[in-house]
C-alpha cells in the first residue's frame, strides 16, 4: 500500500546542518554563478544582477521573479508557499529549480536583445561534448564488434556511468574519470536489474518484439546523453524497439541538462569524427531523427519545481503510451521520490505506483536519498564509505514493471 499523505517523510531541506542539500546552496550555487560570470563576458549590468543574486542567496529571502514571461505567474505562485524564507531554509528541490529560473532572469535569457536564448552554460556543455565524443571514439570499435548481448550490457552500463559527471557538481565531475562501463564497476551497482532489463527488451512475442515505444527522460550532455543516443541506436538497429522518445529540457537547467539543441549538436559532432564507425553512428542517428524513429521532445514540466507525482495530465497520458520509460540521473530520481527522506529499505513501488508507465531508473548516487536497499545495506555502506550517497561512485539499474 502507498503511504498515506500524513505519513509522508519530511522533504530534504537546505537548512539541514551538515547536509549536502545545505552545501549545495551555501557553496555550489555561488560557485555556479562565478563560473557563469567567467564564461560569458556579460556586460556590467548582467554581472551586477548575478552578483546581487549571489548576495541574496547568502543571506536574504528568496524574492519573486520580476520579469515578464509566460511562466512567471506559475513560479511566483509556487514561491508564495515559501514566502519570506531564505535560500538556506527551503525545500531543497524547490530552491535548486528556482535558482536556475532566477539565474536565467539575471542573464536576460528570455528578454529580447543580445542575450536572448544565449545558454549561460553553453561553453561548459560544448567542452563536455567534445570530451565525450573523444572518449567514445576510443572505445567504439571494440563495442561494435561485440555480440549483441554483450554490447547491450556495455551500452546500458555506460549510459548509467555516463551520469556520474554532471556539471553542477564540480567535485564529482573531477573525480568521475571514467564514464564508460567496465566490468570492475559491477560491484558499484547497488541494485542491478540488468538481466531483467535485457530479457524485457530482447523478448519477443508471436507478433514481434515485446516493446514498441521506449522513452528516455534524459539528463546531462556529455557521456550521459551520448550513451542514451548510442543505446537508442542499438535498440532500433536490433529491432528490439520501434520508436524512441527523448524528453529534454526546454531551457538551461542544472548546468548540464540536455536541451534539444544540445542533442542536435552532438549528433552533428559525431558526424565529423575521423573514426569511421563513430561517423556512421552519427549518420544513423541523423536518419533516425529525420525519419522520426527518434523523437526529440521538450516540455516545460521537466524544468519546473513540481515533483513527478504532479505531472500535467497531458504528459501523463503521453507517457502512458510508452512501453518503458528510462529515467536518467539524480535529480529525476529525487523528483520521482518527492525528494523526501524515505527509509532506505522502502520498496520503490510503494512510492512510485502513481507513475504512468513501466520504469527503469539509471542513476548514480549524488543526492541524499535512496530506496530499495536491503536491511543493513546502508549502514554497511556508511561504514565503508561515509560519502557513498553523494560521491557519484555508486549507481542503480532498477526496473519497476508492475
Ligand atoms: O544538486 C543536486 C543534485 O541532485 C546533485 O546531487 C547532482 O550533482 C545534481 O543535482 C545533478 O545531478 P544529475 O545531473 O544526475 O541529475
Ligand atoms: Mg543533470
Amino acid at each position: 500500500m502507498p503511504p498515506h499523505p500524513t505519513e509522508l517523510p519530511p522533504p530534504l531541506m537546505t537548512s539541514e546542518p551538515g547536509s549536502f542539500a545545505r552545501s549545495t546552496i551555501v557553496e555550489r550555487k555561488p560557485q555556479i554563478i562565478r563560473q557563469v560570470i567567467e564564461d560569458n563576458g556579460y556586460p556590467p549590468q548582467i554581472e551586477q544582477a548575478l552578483e546581487m543574486f549571489k548576495a541574496e542567496i547568502a543571506s536574504q529571502p528568496m524574492r519573486p521573479l520580476t520579469e515578464q514571461g509566460p511562466d512567471v505567474t506559475l513560479w511566483n505562485r509556487e514561491l508564495a508557499h515559501h514566502r519570506g524564507r531564505p535560500w538556506g531554509d527551503a525545500p531543497w528541490y524547490f530552491a535548486e529549480s528556482y535558482f536556475y529560473r532566477r539565474l536565467l532572469e539575471a542573464v536576460r535569457y528570455f528578454q529580447p536583445g543580445r542575450w536572448q536564448g544565449h545558454d549561460p552554460f553553453g561553453k561548459q556543455k560544448r567542452s563536455q561534448e567534445d570530451m565525450a565524443v573523444d572518449r567514445l571514439a576510443h572505445a567504439w570499435d571494440q563495442l561494435t564488434e561485440a555480440e549483441p548481448e554483450m554490447a547491450f550490457e556495455a551500452l546500458l552500463h555506460s549510459s548509467l556511468w555516463g551520469n556520474r559527471a554532471d556539471l553542477s557538481n564540480y567535485t564529482v565531475a573531477i573525480e568521475a574519470r571514467n564514464g564508460l562501463a567496465t566490468t570492475e564497476e559491477r560491484g558499484n551497482i547497488l541494485i542491478d536489474d540488468t538481466d531483467n532489463v535485457r530479457e524485457l527488451l530482447a523478448g519477443r512475442t508471436a507478433r514481434g518484439p515485446r516493446l514498441r515505444r521506449l522513452d528516455f527522460v534524459n539528463d546531462n550532455v556529455g557521456l550521459d546523453s551520448l550513451f542514451d543516443l548510442a543505446l537508442a541506436d542499438f535498440l532500433l538497429g536490433q529491432g528490439w524497439v520501434q520508436e524512441v522518445v527523448f524528453h529534454l529540457k526546454n531551457h538551461p537547467f542544472f548546468v548540464s541538462d540536455a536541451m534539444v539543441k544540445d542533442m542536435r549538436a552532438v549528433i552533428s559532432l559525431l558526424q565529423t569524427s575521423h573514426v569511421p564507425t563513430v561517423k556512421s553512428l552519427g549518420q544513423r542517428l541523423e536518419m533516425h531523427v529525420q525519419e522520426q524513429r527518434i523523437l526529440l521532445k521538450e516540455e516545460p514540466f521537466w524544468t519546473s519545481s513540481l515533483m513527478f507525482r504532479d505531472m500535467p495530465p497531458a504528459l501523463r497520458v503521453d507517457l502512458a503510451h510508452s512501453d518503458l520509460v528510462i529515467l536518467k540521473g539524480d535529480v529525476n530520481y529525487r523528483r520521482l521520490l518527492d525528494d523526501r527522506h524515505w527509509p532506505y529499505t522502502t520498496r520503490m513501488e510503494q512510492v512510485t505506483d502513481y507513475f504512468p508507465a513501466p520504469l527503469l531508473v539509471l542513476r548514480t548516487l549524488k543526492g541524499e536519498i535512496i530506496v530499495g536497499l536491503e536491511p543493513g545495506q546502508a549502514e554497511a555502506l556508511t561504514a565503508q564509505d561515509p560519502t557513498w550517497l553523494i560521491n557519484g561512485k555508486r549507481g542503480i539499474i532498477q526496473l519497476e514493471c508492475a
